[in-house]
């Protein structure tokens, strides 16, 4: 019996542009237990949010998905979806704006009880009453009094509460974090982390959590997936990714970051450009920029195989990299 409460197969997210065909997402497979926390990294354009929105159903009406998605629900075993019928239900998604993801014509109170009455079937006086709940739970002062402001006149941090409340109200078991705490301030993105954390072992919630700072992943997830050029490139247990990247390009985002400990002269950023989606290179997409590339590394098309129990590269000469050496 699968414990997997999300499964995506070879997903595919293409754009006609201009009449050509883009393909930004270009083949991601994952799995994901319940309860875990899954963090995926890597430069911007390569994919994270359009894999994150493809799961959830919330593509702009010109992309085109490819793939299969299969999700468990309340069932035991996952099977395939529709996208629609998990968002709020099963499914929810908190962004790194809230401005944008909260309705500006509804009271706070009023946005986070929707879903409750949507979803859950509770009437309008229990429903305001589990957004008070919620409001509190999420760490919102005076929640009484906030309930009948309108998002604008909250502070970014508590519009991001919200937001999560808002997310939370229908119980869902699975939250899709894209860089929720990116816009906010060190204090304030510290508190909604630890928040996360907290909701996420009381509820038994799965997380996948999008973000560029390796740091933020290595505190909050389990399991990290590094994409590159719209392909998961890299995948495994965080600590031991970082302690051992087993893909040159894991290795290059974390020299890139001083907290990983990098030595000063090591510390050099990734040179050049990740690739643009018009444009892919062959074989592998990382190697233009690879420091370790070989002749054969773009010759085909390489996928993601084992590298040791529960770790996974798209790499072919894992054995050249160095590491971070101290
Ligand atoms: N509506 C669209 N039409 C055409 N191409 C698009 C569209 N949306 C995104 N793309 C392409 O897909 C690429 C990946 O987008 P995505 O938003 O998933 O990147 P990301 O990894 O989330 O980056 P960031 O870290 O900047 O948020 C973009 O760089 C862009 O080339
Ligand atoms: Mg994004």
């Amino acid at each position: 019996m699968s414990g997997n409460l999300l499964e995506v197969t070879d997903l595919r997210v293409t754009f006609d542009v201009h009449g050509r065909q883009v393909t930004p997402v270009d083949g991601v497979s994952l799995t994901l237990e319940r309860g875990v926390a899954l963090g995926i990294a890597g430069e911007s354009g390569s994919g994270k949010s359009l894999s994150l929105k493809s799961i959830i159903g919330l593509l702009p009406p010109n992309a085109t998905v490819g793939g299969e998605l299969r999700f468990a629900l309340d069932r035991e075993a996952p099977i395939p979806y529709a996208p629609a019928d998990v968002h709020g239900h099963g499914i929810s998604i908190i962004f790194q704006e809230p401005m944008t993801a909260l309705n500006p014509t509804m009271r706070v109170g009023d946005l986070i009880a929707e879903g409750p009455k949507l979803h859950k079937g509770m009437g309008k006086k229990e429903a305001e009453e589990r957004a008070i709940e919620l409001m509190r739970l999420v760490g919102i002062p005076t929640p009484e009094r906030r309930a009948r402001m309108w998002p604008h006149q909250l502070s970014g941090g508590l519009r991001q509460r919200v937001m999560i409340a808002t997310a939370l109200s229908v119980e869902p078991q699975l939250l899709l974090c894209d860089e929720p705490t990116t816009a906010l301030d060190v204090s304030i993105q510290d508190q909604i982390l630890g928040l996360l954390q907290e909701l996420r072992t009381r509820l038994n919630m799965a997380i996948i959590f999008v973000s560029h700072d390796l740091a933020v992943l290595g505190e909050i997830c389990d399991r990290l997936a590094i994409m590159y050029a719209g392909r998961i490139v890299e995948t495994g247990p965080v600590d031991e990714v970082f302690a051992d990247p087993q893909h040159p390009y894991t290795e290059a985002l974390m020299t890139s970051v001083p907290s990983f400990g990098a030595t000063t002269d090591k510390l050099i950023g990734i040179e050049g450009r990740p690739p643009d989606p018009r444009d892919f290179p062959p074989g592998c997409r990382f190697a233009p920029r690879c420091d370790y590339a070989q002749e054969d590394c773009t010759s085909a098309d390489h996928h993601l195989a084992d590298v040791a129990p529960g770790r996974t590269t798209a790499c072919i000469h894992p054995e050249l990299i160095e590491g971070l050496g101290q």
